[in-house]
């Protein structure tokens, strides 16, 4: 059946099939090689689109802009402290009032409802920018690259390390389920996603012949995995006396050398970035004098080897995003 994603919100990989996400990769590796190529492709020239954060950012702002400008579109970008939502406007009349002037919306914000709303009443398109539950632009680009990397997605081990209730663990769940990944998150107890999220994945991934795992051994998780995946261990919006504890927590799930070296022979390393794997930051300068830690969530050796994919990650967050605006725009 022809794939027609024309005026569809992309708020949650949830909401799309297997086939919808293959044909969202595959016009990826299209706008690549366009852009790699120097071949312009105003497609959507003509067109307007507003980026509402609520969040800083720089590579999914970045992103944006750039697919935007190279579709030929025109682009506003509005700040955390820039407009009216929520202080003077409702999500609702935001949204409409929005969706009268551009003709695609993205948002990153808190919550998963707030992107949701926008999209009930916008009338354009919606793009999830990154709320607290899910990161759905980031996974285009991880399956992308991990495909680039790999030459298959079906049938890999994927262990995630770290936060597995966090939008990233949220969202590589889902990714891997839906394209046949097995799925790993290695974390502590409280820290494993939302036991309904999860049943709902291991249906999908059951389709998919894959499975999805939970567990806190750190060896096994790493043995023979293919991709090897972790995120900062505490996300915008949470608040900064949670460190303390959540580096107690997640300490032992750190990404070193010693999971690289049980991992698959050509295992990658990946990161949504941005990383704390060195002190070269004013929080992780500050994490470094309170609690003696100088890299957290990854080594800096990993960080820095050749199994680490982490900018080729970064750079197909501009080629997925711009598939994404092109199949939802044109
Ligand atoms: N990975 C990601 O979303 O990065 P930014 O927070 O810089 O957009
Ligand atoms: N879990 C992180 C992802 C950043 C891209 C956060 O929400 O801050």
């Amino acid at each position: 059946m022809a794939i027609n994603l024309r005026g569809k919100s992309f708020l949650k990989l949830l909401d799309f099939s297997s086939q919808e996400i293959r044909y969202i990769i595959d016009l990826s590796k299209q706008f690549k090689k366009l852009k790699l190529t120097g071949t312009p492709h105003r497609y959507l020239d003509g067109k307007n689109i507003v980026l509402l954060f609520e969040k800083t950012s720089t590579r999914t702002r970045c992103s944006f802009e750039v697919a935007g400008r190279d579709l030929g579109m025109g682009v506003t970008y509005l700040d955390p402290g820039s407009s009216q939502m929520g202080k003077k406007e409702s999500i609702a009349d935001t949204a409409r009032v929005l969706g009268r002037l551009y003709d695609g919306i993205e948002y990153r914000g808190f919550s998963q409802k707030i992107v949701e709303e926008m999209a009930r009443f916008a009338g354009v398109p919606v793009w999830n920018g990154l709320t607290d539950e899910f990161h759905p632009t980031q996974m285009i680009a991880d399956l992308l690259t991990i495909e680039e990397k790999l030459g298959c997605l079906k049938g890999l081990n994927f262990t995630y390390f770290g936060d597995a209730r966090n939008n990233m663990g949220n969202s590589l769940m889902v990714a891997c389920a839906k394209m046949g990944l097995n799925f790993t998150a290695c974390a502590p107890k409280e820290l494993f996603p939302d036991e309904k999220l999860v049943e709902i994945c291991k249906k999908i991934a059951a389709e998919n012949n894959s499975s999805i795992t939970l567990t806190d051994d750190v060896k096994t998780s790493a043995k023979n995995a293919d991709v090897i995946y972790t995120d900062i261990w505490l996300s915008m919006g949470e608040p900064d006396d949670m460190w303390e504890k959540r580096i107690k927590l997640l300490k032992p799930f750190q990404v070193n050398k010693n999971i690289m070296n049980l991992a698959s022979n050509n295992a990658i390393f990946m990161h949504c970035l941005p990383s704390f794997h060195d002190t070269k930051t004013t929080i992780g300068k500050d994490i470094s004098q309170k609690f003696n830690l100088n890299e957290m969530e990854v080594s800096d050796e990993v960080f820095e080897s050749k199994q680490s994919v982490v900018f080729d990650e970064a750079e197909n967050r501009m080629h997925t995003i711009k598939a994404i605006m092109y199949a939802t725009l044109m």
